[in-house]
């Protein structure tokens, strides 16, 4: 089975890489959560924003109910003042007697309830009022100068008549009371500054009216509001759930709160106003610091103001509303709401979302890792099969059931699967069989090789071989020629030497006979046979004629060598006489073995033993024979040149030719000389075509790389040889007797 490399397989889990379960589930809470916090975020927003507008709204509402009241209200004390102005106007009520005032402002009491007190003071010091006190119980206030100006308060009963006398004071006068002095002061219709009442525990304020008649001040008209009133009112407001609203002076005198508390204090059995700062309500107070921290002082308040203020470390709207009224009232509305009125409902939104948000966020997560897990599974599933067949394993396939997009990708991994494997099996017998081929290739090459080695040493055997039968065959032709031209004359000269012998032995025999027979021969004829010494003439040419004979034959005997020598005409194998071969080449290199200047004659020792007839080529084994004795008269003539005068007297050159019989199928030719030898480190190369130590021109190198071939090869024989350097060499020619069995031999070895 293959396997994939390393660097194939899948890469490993990058380290910046995630897990597809975070990528499914990261993006999805993600999501959720910045939705979810966003709209959480933008509705608290909003939620704030719209508080601080109802926040407003409310204030307003509330400031401008409370404006709305206050007019009514301070209204009322200015109206009676002018009904009792115009009444004594009218003669009805005299600024005189104060005491006829009584049933009058008992009834206008009574018709206006929520009034403190009504009456008059007059410029003599006569002061009468009708009112309610603390319990409700209608009381009459006078002094009057019946009674010598002393202030004294009785009951009234239900029909207006007086009662029990409850309060009487001596240090009372009307005109040094405030209202009076305000409206002395204003000279027209007025407001008394706050004060407490003087024997109730509240603060008061007074409507005046000064009263003229001819130009001159009688009295003046004074209707008590009661504060306490004012404070009624704003208690039940609503502001928010712990809102409040109250109304300050511009010095920050409290006149009246929705607080719990009373806009004054008793010092002494005494009522005495209190400024806000003074105030017991903590965000009255907190609420009264913030606006004189912010404003330094409260006059430089002239329209609506609204502050976003922490108050008792929480957030609170603070609205100011200023209120005056043309008769010197100058006052500034607080209304203060807490923050929280409002956003607890916005909080506790902000709460749920937040709840939601986790909720949704949980189940976001939730979702998100079994989506995850649905969706990863098969896709780990995958990875794995993957793994699996990078390693190896081509028979892994995937089933994924559910996604239908996995499913259609399970299907094409699968197909993918199986087409790998084809694929690869396919590879894997071309694979083989390309491996097959290139071995069978590189075998083919091999042989190839070595056949075209072999081929070209062939070709470099023949070609010498060529070269060398070309000279050989030009030396056999030249020989074979002279022979033939020798051969013809020689024999007709041998031929007629016997013939010459017996006309010469005839005519000597016929002069012999005329000299015994004939005794008295011309003296002349005697004369001549002396000069000619007629007997040693025919004694010495018996002599020439047996002389020539030998010759002739030596000349026929020459020939007879030279055409042996070529044999040219035994070009097919042929049983010879290994000696007529070698005395045949040793013939015709005569003239080498002579004694030349620089040397003695070769010796040439024959020591021929006995050979039967050889089945070889006879020309081509005379020409090994010629090379053989041609490289010994070469080192005989080598170490010649070498040699010292001494040397020479001791051995003389010589070449042994041995020839025997070495068992009953082959035989041996050595020849021996006795020249330079061959050095250690030539003898691996003297086989060599072209190795020569032989100058230029002298030697071509052939000679010997030629007989080898001629022995080994076309006559399965051997050459060798044996040599010690300076001393001589001796080849050997080993050759079979019979050639054609030697092939038959061979031929079995080589199988
Ligand atoms: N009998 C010997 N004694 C010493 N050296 C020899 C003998 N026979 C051969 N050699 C050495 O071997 C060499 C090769 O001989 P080979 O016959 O092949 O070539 P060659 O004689 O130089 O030239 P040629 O082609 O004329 O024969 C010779 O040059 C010589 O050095
Ligand atoms: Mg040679």
């Amino acid at each position: 089975m293959p396997v994939l490399s390393r660097s194939n397989q899948l890469p490993n889990r990058a380290k910046q890489s995630l897990p597809l379960q975070i990528l499914l589930i990261g993006p999805f809470v993600l999501q959720i959560f910045t939705a979810v916090g966003l709209t959480g975020y933008l509705s608290l927003q909003n939620g704030q924003k719209a508080v601080i507008e109802v926040a407003g709204q409310l204030q307003t509402e509330i400031a401008s109910r409370v404006t709305e009241n206050l007019q009514n209200y301070l209204q009322i004390p200015a109206q009676i003042n002018q009904i009792n102005q115009q009444a004594i106007a009218a003669n009805w009520l005299p600024t005189t007697s104060v005491e006829k005032w009584q049933n009058h402002l008992w009834q206008q009491v009574n018709t206006f309830s929520k009034i403190g007190a009504i009456g008059i003071g007059t410029e003599k010091g006569e002061f009468i009022t009708v009112g309610k006190n603390e319990a409700g119980v209608a009381v009459l206030n006078i002094a009057s100068q019946s009674n010598n100006f002393a202030y004294e308060q009785y009951e009234l009963n239900e029909r207006g008549d007086r009662g029990q006398l409850l309060k009487k004071s001596e240090n009372f006068d009307t005109r040094s009371r405030p209202p009076y002095k305000v409206a002395v002061k204003a000279g027209k219709a007025a407001w008394s500054e706050v004060f407490p009442h003087i024997t109730d525990p509240m603060l008061v304020m007074t409507a005046v009216l000064p009263i003229q008649q001819q130009g001159k001040l009688v009295g003046v008209l004074q209707t008590r509001l009661n504060l306490p009133l004012v404070g009624e009112f704003l208690k039940p407001l609503k502001v928010g759930t712990t809102g409040q609203v109250f109304i300050v002076e511009r010095s920050g005198t409290l006149i009246a709160t929705s607080a719990n508390e009373q806009p004054f204090r008793q010092q002494d059995q005494k009522t005495v106003k209190i400024s806000v700062l003074e105030s017991q309500n903590s965000l009255t107070l907190a609420s009264g610091k913030q606006l004189f921290s912010t404003y330094g002082t409260l006059d430089r308040i002239t329209t609506t103001q609204q502050l976003n203020c922490t108050l008792n470390g929480s957030r609170h709207f603070v609205q100011i509303t200023p209120f005056a009224d043309d008769k010197g009232l100058d006052w500034l509305i607080v209304v203060v709401v807490p923050e929280s009125d409002f956003m607890a409902q916005i909080e506790a939104n902000t709460r749920t979302t937040l709840y939601l948000c986790l909720a949704a966020l949980g189940i976001a997560t939730l979702l998100g890792f079994y989506t995850s897990r649905w969706i990863t599974r098969p896709i780990l599933k995958l990875q794995q099969a993957s793994q699996a067949i990078a390693a190896g394993d081509l028979d892994r396939t995937v089933q994924i059931t559910g996604i239908h997009e996995l499913e259609g990708l399970a299907r094409s991994f699968n197909h993918m699967a199986i087409q790998l494997k084809t694929s690869f099996t396919a590879l894997e017998t071309s694979n083989l069989e390309l491996e097959e081929r290139v071995l069978e290739r590189t075998q083919t090459l091999s042989q190839t090789n070595t056949q075209l080695s072999t081929t070209l040493g062939e070709l470099h055997r023949t070609q010498t071989q060529m070269v060398h039968s070309e000279k050989m065959s030009a030396l056999g032709q030249l020989v074979a020629g002279i022979a033939h031209e020798i051969n013809n004359p020689v024999n007709f000269i041998h031929g007629n030497l016997p013939h010459v012998h017996q006309y010469v032995k005839d005519m000597t025999h016929l002069v012999q006979g005329y000299q015994q027979h004939v005794s008295d021969a011309p003296l002349s004829l005697q004369q001549l046979v002396k000069e000619i010494d007629f007997e040693f003439v025919t004694e010495d040419l018996t002599k020439i004629l047996k002389s020539m004979q030998v010759g002739t034959e030596r000349i026929q005997q020459i020939v007879l060598s030279l055409r042996n020598f070529s044999r040219l005409d035994e070009s097919e194998l042929k049983a010879v006489d290994l000696h007529e071969g070698i005395d045949s080449t040793l013939l015709i290199m005569q003239h080498r073995l002579k004694s030349t200047v620089d040397r003695p004659a070769i010796q040439v020792i024959k020591d021929y033993g006995t050979l039967p007839m050889v089945e070889c080529y006879a020309g081509a084994l005379n020409q090994v024979f010629m090379n053989l004795l041609t490289n010994a008269i070469d080192a005989l003539e080598e170490s010649k040149q070498n040699q010292t005068f001494t040397d020479t007297e001791k051995i003389s050159d010589h070449i042994i030719i041995h020839t025997e019989l070495i068992n009953t199928d082959a035989v041996r030719i050595t020849i021996t000389d006795n020249g330079i030898g061959i050095p250690t480190e030539r003898r691996s190369r003297i086989f060599d075509p072209f190795f020569t130590t032989k100058p230029i021109g002298q030697g071509t190198g052939l000679g010997l790389s030629v007989s080898y071939q001629i022995i080994t090869e076309q006559h399965h024989g051997q050459l060798s040889y044996d040599s010690t350097p300076g001393k001589g060499t001796k080849f050997a020619i080993e050759i079979p007797i019979n050639q054609t069995s030697a092939a038959v031999d061979e031929l079995q070895n080589y199988r």
